[in-house]
């Protein structure tokens, strides 16, 4: 079977910004005392879940024959030909504090490749989307990577994981080697968004570890269709999983790798 990808991004689309509403209108007047911890520091409340079932129910009419991998686990993967990778709301903390940016992920891949990526971030009203062989878009544009080339223009962010004891060398070797060489360094908080920033521009870079599919697949391609590189720790190609990630503009792709190499 041949997939429309237009079609279907725009459909994709469409229920990204749909769902983002729902998430925004649950903002209004939401209490902390409806977050539930999954493990420390991981927070996880109705909305997110809401968030998911609905995403999931929409997706299984839009492609019945595809599996997911989706954050919460309301749907599963048995080797389908296809599948929905989703996190129905990527910056929970954000969104729990009220601090921007939070958005909805939605990628799909076949066996080989991820053929389409939507991320919508709901507090600047953005969504950024691709498929496979197109340029990336946000809303109506299309965006592309910075031309940074110098470390020293470099405006990057560090991704801050829950795994705060795996990732604390790594951290401290970033930190060392960024702080005072760069433009700047943010913590800003959702994976997927910070993608989509470094794909139209607005970040030169990002960094982190121990993430899962849901946060990075939708972001992965939207980067690379707009011209900049995704790799892991160590330049190669394992970085789908999440597990490392470094994701530029290219250009200073060579100095974060060479801060991460371990001698
Ligand atoms: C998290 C965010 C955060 C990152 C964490 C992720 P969630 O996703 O992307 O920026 O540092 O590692 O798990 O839990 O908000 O979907
Ligand atoms: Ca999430």
């Amino acid at each position: 079977m041949t997939l429309d990808l237009v079609e279907l991004t725009e459909k994709v689309r469409a229920l990204a910004i749909q769902t983002g509403r729902f998430i925004r209108e649950e903002r209004n007047g939401f209490h902390r005392e409806r977050v539930e911890k999954k493990h420390a520091h991981d927070y996880v409340s109705y909305v997110d879940r809401e968030s998911e079932r609905r995403i999931v129910t929409c997706l299984r009419k839009l492609l019945p024959e595809a599996g997911f991998i989706a954050e919460e686990g309301s749907a599963a993967f048995s080797d389908e030909p296809y599948c929905w990778v989703v996190d129905p709301l990527d910056g929970t903390t954000n969104f729990i504090h009220d601090n921007a940016p939070y958005c909805v992920s939605i990628a799909l891949r076949d066996r080989s490749e991820i053929l389409l990526g939507v991320v919508y971030e709901i507090c600047r009203d953005e969504c950024f989307w691709t498929y496979r062989g197109a340029p990336s878009y946000r809303n109506g544009e299309e965006i592309h990577v910075s031309e940074v080339e110098k470390a020293d223009d470099a405006f990057l962010a560090l991704g801050l994981p829950y795994d705060a004891e795996a990732y604390r060398p790594v951290f401290n070797r970033l930190i060392d080697g960024v702080y005072g060489h760069v433009a700047g360094t943010r913590v800003v908080g959702a994976a997927a968004a910070e993608m989509c920033y470094v794909a139209c521009g607005r970040l030169d870079a990002r960094v982190e570890a121990f993430l899962g599919p849901w946060d990075v697949a939708a972001g992965i391609l939207i980067l690379r269709n707009a011209g900049g590189k995704v790799t892991d720790f160590d330049g190669g190609d394992d970085y789908e999983s999440g597990r490392q990630i470094v994701a530029s503009n290219g250009k200073i792709h060579g100095f974060l790798l060479k801060i991460l190499k371990v001698e």
